[in-house]
């Protein structure tokens, strides 16, 4: 069984105050992209085989989030978890755009659809948020609003196809280090942290396929973190807007940078512009929304 998986941008992440869990309460924009991992299962000894271009720091053992799932599924069924998962990396690692929660959805999926369990959608979901806060996401795919850690998913109406640029960058950056720093400057900053509300000009704008009004609509809480952790990053984001990007942000809690382009022509010619001036490792251009883990 194989299953094809899309990674994330996150339009507007909205961060509320810490929870005593450690955990933040969010208004989460999630929009699914074309940029995809695979991830295959076989009937054997449990374990967890990854292949890609940039690989470094993924587990290839059963602690991998996928093996995880695959642990977690077979509980649920009364099962040995007896698969052994082969991963094909194409979603940067440690990127922002939620690879290795896209990893464990596929896993769920392919390993129900191997065990012939035929859960419904609702238990593999419900499944998914005990494995991380973006899992359910990469099950459903499209563009959904997730609120609590992130699990709590409507899907959102969007009109169109959106074009985007990535710039992906050497090395990841940890989540939770990302958030830490997030309180630390709101602390630093003796910031009143207020709950986050869902932007009505970023939900407009998706209903109606408008480009440039969400490009202006972009928001992402955990940026000045990011920054403060990897400065650069703020010269690569600077490079999208010289060149003309209807919104640049820093996806999720980074390090990838995000641009929004009005079509795919123009995708095209902000990668290659971007690509000249060396702000990042590689560019990738990808399209959204596009749906979620999908049997192959
Ligand atoms: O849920 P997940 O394991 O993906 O979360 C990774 C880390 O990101 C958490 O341990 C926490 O530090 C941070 N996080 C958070 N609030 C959220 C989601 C994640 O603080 N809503």
């Amino acid at each position: 069984m194989t299953v094809r998986v899309p990674a994330k941008v996150n339009l507007q992440l909205g961060v509320g105050p810490l929870r005593d869990d450690g955990y933040h309460d969010l208004v989460n924009v999630f929009h699914a992209v074309s940029l995809f991992d695979e991830v295959t299962v076989v009937p054997g000894e449990l374990s967890v085989a990854v292949e890609g271009a940039s690989i470094e720091g993924v587990p290839a053992t059963p602690d991998n989030l996928a093996g995880r799932a695959a642990r977690l599924l077979a509980e649920h069924l009364g099962v040995e978890p007896e698969v052994a998962i082969t991963i094909r990396k194409e979603i940067p690692v440690a990127g922002g755009m939620a690879g290795g929660s896209a990893d464990a959805a596929a896993a769920l999926l392919a390993c129900d659809a191997l065990w012939e369990a035929n859960l419904p959608f609702a238990t593999l979901m419900e499944l998914a948020g005990t494995l991380g806060s973006d899992v359910p996401f990469a099950l459903l795919g499209g563009t959904a609003l997730g609120l609590g850690r992130g699990e709590k998913l409507t899907p959102l109406p969007c009109s169109g196809e959106f074009h985007w640029v990535f710039a992906l960058a050497d090395g990841g950056l940890s989540t939770p280090a990302v958030y830490a720093e997030c309180d630390r400057i709101r602390a630093a900053h003796s910031e009143r942290v207020s709950w986050p509300h869902e932007s009505p000009a970023l939900l407009a704008a998706l209903a109606e396929g408008d480009a440039e009004a969400l490009g202006a609509a972009l928001a992402n809480d955990l940026q000045p973190a990011a920054l403060t952790l990897r400065p650069s990053l703020q010269r690569t984001l600077t490079a999208g807007r010289d060149f003309g990007a209807l919104g640049s942000l820093v996806s999720g809690s980074g390090p990838t940078c995000a641009f929004l382009a009005a079509d795919a022509t123009h995708a095209l010619d902000l990668a290659v512009a971007l690509g000249g001036v060396g702000v990042a490792r590689t560019l990738v251009r990808a399209s959204g929304p596009v749906p979620g883990a999908t049997l192959l």
